[in-house]
């Protein structure tokens, strides 16, 4: 069986890993893929990015079965145009994407079936947005209405700061002449934790649960990025969090959905924020498996990922009973210099022939390239070093040992990954 993975980051390097471990696949393409992808068993990087390019080559391929990673191009209907051609996918439409495209689309969506989530309010101009800031107490959350890579997103302790961020939305542009909206929410001091599902139109399958680190720098500061490391299992989601999850806002989507005639098929990804009463909100809904989430689940992942997939294709996800390695995962992301505002470029990175030998470690690639036969980074979240263990500490430990022997000029990264967890 041939397989096709879209994307090109740390998540598809995971995806695609883990798929082509399957007894089932001879050939999983990677477009575009990246060095990790390409130094893989079984996996060949094809460099096509345009959907029609990609339909004719599933088509000309006999591809069973394509796998969309990342939401840029779930937003702009990836799905729908497979789906015509006559080509299986995996992934939601253009429509339920905009749980992720639009956070006025998502908010109104939680409003109207009753997703608990954070109060917020609206605006599509600057000036109104800074009157209605300034009588507000802080910290408060702002954020861009559109795709913004995990960027798009202020939590504003200063007004100074909070008006700083509306010029760079709506007099800069930092991110895009589309962005005219956005959303100013309450801000929720409580726990956070990634619900990454798999949803079939009508059926949940609950991937592992995992935690993400949104800020740069250790002990949550420095601005938000897409990610600077995840692990798995998140101990606050216990059975009794989970089951409430599924009932106050994974199965509301899926009957939402139908509500609207659409049905929502592919990862769902809920950012969720668990008060210490076991109060849960959700922060917002990706339309993907998490980066850098998919990293250290997918290494947990003891069953065949096709299965779960065809069973998805299929609609018969309750078919399906995963096995998790009943160890603790880390994944830790090394990001150049600059990240996240800038990258740097053409640093040659060392070590990792090394570390790709330890036991218990995987090394996922995302921003890398080969220069004059040299390993160099080629963007912001360059590598994502995960490490498998009995324990918390055991993985914290073993990760952090083998980073030590990866260097590259700039490299930064978070020494503080599942310390809360760590006992
Ligand atoms: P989002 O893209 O909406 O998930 O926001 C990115 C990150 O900003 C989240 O993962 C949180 O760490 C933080 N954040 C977003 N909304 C809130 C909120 N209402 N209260 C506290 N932190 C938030
Ligand atoms: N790790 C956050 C995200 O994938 O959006």
């Amino acid at each position: 069986m041939k397989i096709l993975v879209i994307g090109s980051g740390g998540r598809e390097h995971a995806l695609a890993w883990k798929l082509s471990l399957s007894s089932k696949v001879d050939t999983v393409y990677v477009a575009p893929g990246n060095i990790g992808t390409l130094l893989e068993p079984k996996i060949e990087n094809i460099a096509l990015t345009k959907i029609e390019d990609l339909i004719n080559f599933a088509k000309k391929n006999q591809i069973s079965f394509t796998v969309v990673g990342p939401e840029g191009p779930l937003a702009n209907g990836i799905v729908d145009q497979f789906r015509e051609a006559g080509l299986k996918i995996w992934g939601p439409t253009k429509y339920c994407a905009q749980l992720e495209s639009s956070k006025i689309f998502a908010k109104n969506f939680m409003l109207k079936y009753n997703i608990p989530t954070a109060k917020h309010v609206t605006f599509n101009n600057g000036e109104a947005a800074k009157i209605y800031l300034a009588k507000q107490t802080l910290p408060i959350v702002i954020k861009a209405d559109g795709l913004a890579a995990g960027k798009g997103v202020l939590v504003a302790t200063n007004l100074d700061q909070a008006f700083n961020f509306i010029d760079d939305i709506f007099v800069h542009q930092k991110f895009g002449i589309d962005q005219t909206q956005i959303v100013i929410e309450e801000f929720l001091d409580w726990t956070e934790a990634s619900f990454i599902v798999m949803l079939d139109g009508k059926n949940i399958l609950a991937m592992a649960s995992s935690v993400d680190h949104k800020r740069l720098l250790d002990n949550d500061q420095g601005p938000n990025t897409g990610g600077m490391g995840a692990y798995s299992p998140a101990p606050i989601v216990t059975p009794t969090i989970h089951a409430k999850v599924i009932k106050e806002i994974i199965q509301p989507v899926i009957d939402g959905m139908h509500q609207e005639g659409h049905q929502y098929s592919g990862f769902l990804y809920a950012g969720l924020m668990i008060d210490p009463l076991g109060n849960v909100k959700i922060l917002e809904f990706n339309c993907r498996f998490g980066d850098p989430e998919a990293q250290p689940i997918m290494l947990r992942l003891n069953s065949d990922l096709v299965e779960l997939i065809e069973l998805g294709l299929s609609g018969e996800l309750d078919q399906a009973h995963p096995l998790w390695e009943d160890k603790f995962a880390i994944g830790v992301v090394l990001a150049s210099a600059g990240y996240p505002e800038s990258s740097q470029k053409n640093d040659t990175i060392q070590g990792l022939a090394q570390v790709t030998q330890l036991p218990g470690i995987k090394v996922f690639h995302a921003a890398t390239t080969i220069n004059n036969q040299q390993l160099c980074t080629d963007g912001g979240r360059v590598l994502c070093v995960v490490a498998l263990a009995q324990n918390a500490k055991q993985a914290q430990t073993k990760v952090y040992q083998a980073i030590d022997l990866i260097n590259f000029k700039g490299m930064q990264y978070r020494k503080d990954i599942a310390s809360k967890v760590v006992i």
